[in-house]
C-alpha cells in the first residue's frame, strides 16, 4: 500500500510541495490498520530496535540535505481538536494568518531527527486516541486523526544564496460511518 500510494505523497513533500493521504471509508473496513499498521506493532522493542540502524543514516541525510522536521498529531472530535501530543488541550482553535496559511493555534510541534522519533511521537499520539466499539469493529475509531509532518529545507546555491522550501505531509485516519 506504502508503494502504491505512499511513496510520491513523500517524494512531493521532500521537493517542497504539500501532500495529504486520507483513509475513507466504512467501519472495520482497515482504514486505521492501513495507515498505522497492525495493533500494538509499533509498541513491540523489535521494531524500535530495528529502526535503529536506520537512524544514523537518516540523521546523516537530514544533515547533508539541511532538513528539518517536526510533527504534529490532532484528533477531530464532535468538532473540537485535541492535541494528541498533549491531550490536556483540547477544544483548540483553528487560526487563518494574513498570508492565508491555515493553522492549529497552540498545537504541540516536536523536532524530529530520526525514524525512531517519529515512532515515539506516534505510539503516543494513538495511545492518546477515543477508540469505542461498533457492531463491525470492537476498536473502532471514534475521531478523525491527523498526523502531520511539516519538512523544512535549505538549499544552498552559491556561498552567499541558500533557498528556503516549507511542506506538510498529512496522513489522516479518518472515523468510520456505521
Ligand atoms: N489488512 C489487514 N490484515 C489483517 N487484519 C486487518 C487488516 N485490515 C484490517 N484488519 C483488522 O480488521 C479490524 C478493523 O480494522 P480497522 O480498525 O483498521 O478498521 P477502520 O476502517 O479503522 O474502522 P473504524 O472506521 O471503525 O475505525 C481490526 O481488528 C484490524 O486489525
Ligand atoms: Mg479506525
Amino acid at each position: 500500500m506504502f508503494e502504491l500510494v505512499g511513496v510520491s505523497p513523500v517524494e512531493n513533500c521532500l521537493a517542497g510541495f504539500n501532500s495529504s493521504i486520507l483513509a475513507y471509508g466504512k467501519t472495520g473496513s482497515g482504514k486505521t490498520y492501513t495507515m498505522w499498521g497492525p495493533a500494538n506493532t509499533l509498541l513491540e522493542d523489535k521494531i524500535i530496535n530495528d529502526q535503529q540502524d536506520q537512524t544514523p543514516r537518516a540523521n546523516q541525510a537530514f544533515q547533508q540535505l539541511q532538513y528539518q522536521c517536526h510533527c504534529s498529531f490532532l484528533e477531530i472530535y464532535n468538532e473540537q481538536i485535541t492535541d494528541l501530543l498533549d491531550p490536556n488541550q483540547r477544544n483548540l482553535q483553528i487560526r487563518e494568518e494574513v498570508n492565508s496559511r491555515v493553522y492549529v493555534e497552540n498545537l504541540t510541534e516536536e523536532y524530529v531527527s530520526s525514524v525512531r522519533d517519529v515512532t515515539r511521537l506516534l505510539i503516543k499520539g494513538l495511545s492518546n486516541r477515543r477508540i469505542g466499539a461498533t457492531s463491525i469493529n470492537s476498536e473502532s475509531s471514534r475521531s478523525h486523526t491527523v498526523f502531520t509532518c511539516v519538512v523544512e529545507s535549505r538549499c544552498k546555491s552559491t556561498a552567499d544564496i541558500s533557498s528556503f522550501k516549507t511542506s506538510r505531509i498529512n496522513l489522516v485516519d479518518l472515523a468510520g460511518s456505521e
